[in-house]
């Protein structure tokens, strides 16, 4: 038995966190939070933080700690070369992407999302007066999602400014390959349109697949890229408020210059403080996570279509995030309504991450394995009550 598996649901939801207390009947599977706990190096280094009272603005050494551990991160995990003087704190990943549209697209440009996609996406350009495009993944015969490369260059031809490049992919699950995204890269730059490549979820990889960055393909790719990413999901910090914008070609050094400080603002100093011991420290309890998600990755994608016979689920190859097919059912675009309700389930509706997503729901699956076998069940017993009606 893992140490995780004794975590249970009761001394999750005393613990008081968004995903365990929001709907305090059921089992919260909609918020990418995961609940495993801190990882005690995190812990300690926050509680001394406090101790020292170091709760006031961002102090400069921290800073510099955080831009050099993130920099050597990228370097040991994913061999990107990345100069710490162009990692910059910010308070999280969607204000990345908000000044990635004020500051580095051509104003008034359509915003293109590739579709299911992470669901502030879908609002957060439609707030800053910016036109969505949405394009649909295309899907393979094994049933793998791949960008629709004659789509995406229509969506640029169209007016199309910036691609929201998610990678790996909420809710998909893909870790686009070196080719995948170069060929990407080549539709953008015939167009000279930019791309916001959100690699938030980058630590958590499963064996099989490689994380490429992907500004770090070429010096196309660094030449159109802003890259925001955090420790917020791999070590679950996410109320810590902190991410990390990452440039990567002079033009868009020079242009963020006045606007640093304004820009890293919203950094909180305890998250900045969390982030550089994460990336630093935080490797031994990230692989322990990593290979206990792996467990319940294998775990799903043999019991879901045992347990749930018409859903389809493709094994994910990064991130917790499971994106179940539930179009056979027959629940319509809201399958997460019918598992609330009928099973005390929280999923995320697929329809919330664009037209795309109709009749899918997603299922954050970083839980104790007990938890997600009990979360199974449920669901296969209200479709059995379904079935019986
Ligand atoms: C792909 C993706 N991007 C961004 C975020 C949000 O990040 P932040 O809290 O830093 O804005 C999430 C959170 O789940 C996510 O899954």
């Amino acid at each position: 038995m893992h140490r995780f598996d004794a975590i249970t649901a009761e001394a999750l939801r005393s613990s008081g966190s968004m995903k365990w207390t929001t709907y305090p009947d059921a089992i919260g599977a909609f918020v990418a939070e995961s609940d495993f706990g801190v990882d005690p190096e995190i812990a300690v280094a926050l509680h001394a933080a406090v101790d020292r009272g170091l709760v006031g603005y961002l102090p400069p050494a921290e800073r510099t700690a955080l831009a050099e551990a993130c920099a050597d991160f990228h370097r040991l995990r994913f061999g990107w070369e990345i100069d710490p003087g162009d990692v910059h704190p910010i308070g999280d990943v969607i204000s990345a992407l908000e000044l990635t549209l004020a500051h580095f697209s051509a104003p008034g440009s359509k915003v293109v999302v590739p579709t299911p996609a992470y669901m502030p996406f879908l609002e957060v350009p439609l707030l800053a007066g910016r036109e969505i495009v949405e394009v649909p993944f295309a899907t393979e015969a094994d049933g793998r999602s791949v960008f629709d490369l004659e789509a995406l260059d229509a969506a640029f031809a169209d007016g199309g400014g910036l691609l929201v490049l998610t990678n790996p992919h909420n809710p998909l699950g893909r870790v686009f390959t070196r080719e995948e995204l170069s060929a990407v890269s080549e539709v953008v730059e015939r167009h000279g349109a930019r791309v916001f490549a959100d690699e938030i979820h980058a630590p958590m990889v499963y064996p099989g697949a490689v994380h490429v960055p992907y500004a770090s393909i070429s010096e196309v790719t660094a030449g159109h890229t802003v890259t925001a990413t955090s420790a917020s999901k791999a070590w679950n910090l996410p109320g810590l408020k902190c991410a990390q914008l990452i440039l990567s070609n002079a033009a868009d050094v020079k242009r963020f210059r006045p606007l640093k400080q304004e820009a890293t603002i919203g950094a909180g100093t305890l998250g900045v403080v969390a982030n550089a011991v994460a990336y630093r420290r935080g490797g031994p309890w990230l692989d322990e996570v990593v290979e206990y998600l792996d467990g319940n990755r294998r775990l799903l994608a043999e019991r879901v279509p045992e347990l749930l016979p018409g859903v389809r689920m493709r094994q994910p190859e990064g991130t917790y995030i499971a994106w179940l097919d539930c179009r056979e059912l027959g629940l319509g675009e809201h399958p997460a309504r019918f598992f609330r309700k009928n099973a005390g389930v929280v999923l995320t509706n697929g329809i919330d991450c664009g037209e795309a997503g109709a009749g899918f729901a997603r299922l954050i699956f970083a839980t104790p394995r007990p938890i997600l076998e009990e979360m199974l069940t449920r669901m296969a017993a209200a479709l059995d009550d379904l079935s019986a009606r």
